[in-house]
């Protein structure tokens, strides 16, 4: 193991406080490049001009380079603090809301997208229910997958971090309990995540789609 930390996690193997990272986040995270990285991967994904539900969009740095890349994107977080700056680039298009409770009808939504969301999860199938709740059939979940371990192939270490279930395996295997059926996969490179002078993990996204005609 290498003298390193994760720094999405705190010593105690809490979360961090989002509302805390909001005024440095974009800086610390790969800024524009990674932000770029990210949307165009989930670009690849979906129909060209799509609208979008993004789920823990954060300071919607991604969800502004989707935006940029034609589609209409509505963001949704818990962290008042990161809320704050996704409102300024989304006007009138965020509300602080529960990935696992959202405030929308069931069956109407498109397309939803979580870009570094479940790993920070102790169990990622609430979102995955809720998020198939919410999808119209043959509607898409794009989701990011095994950050932990993206980053750890990265920097040649065996660290263990805490409790996850965004493996690839375990996504799909979740998402198959809730009619969101493996469609797609690509990935993309989060620059400036890398340690210093080391490589820049390649993060893994997964693209799920809703079968059946009735929320779970
Ligand atoms: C690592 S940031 C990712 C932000 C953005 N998607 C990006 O890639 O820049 C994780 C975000 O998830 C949010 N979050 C954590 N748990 C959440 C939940 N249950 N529902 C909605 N947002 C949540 C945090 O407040 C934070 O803004």
């Amino acid at each position: 193991m290498l003298g390193w930390t994760n720094p999405l996690v705190k010593h105690d193997g809490g979360v961090l406080d989002y509302d805390d990272e909001a005024t440095h986040y974009d800086r610390t995270r790969g800024g524009g490049p990674r932000a770029e990285a990210a949307a165009a991967a989930l670009d690849g994904l979906i129909p060209s001009r799509s609208v979008v539900l993004d789920l823990a969009v954060g300071t919607g740095i991604v969800a502004a380079e989707l935006e940029a890349l034609g589609h209409r994107v509505v963001g949704v977080d818990l962290s008042v603090g990161m809320l704050r700056h996704a409102g300024r680039r989304l006007p009138g298009r965020v509300a602080r809301a529960d990935a696992t409770a959202l405030p929308l009808p069931s069956s109407s939504v498109d397309t939803v997208t979580a870009v570094w969301l479940l790993h920070l999860l102790d169990d990622a199938e609430p979102v995955l229910a809720e998020v198939a709740r919410v999808l119209r059939p043959g509607g898409l979940f794009l989701t990011t997958a095994d950050k932990i371990a993206a980053v750890r192939v990265a920097s040649n270490t065996i660290r263990e971090d805490r409790p996850h279930t965004d493996t690839c395996a375990q996504l799909t295997a979740l998402g198959a309990r809730h009619h969101l059926q493996l469609a797609a996969a690509t990935s993309f490179i989060g620059h400036g995540q890398g340690q210093p002078g080391g490589t820049d993990p390649r993060y893994p996204v997964l693209g799920f789609r809703r079968a059946g005609d009735s929320a779970s």
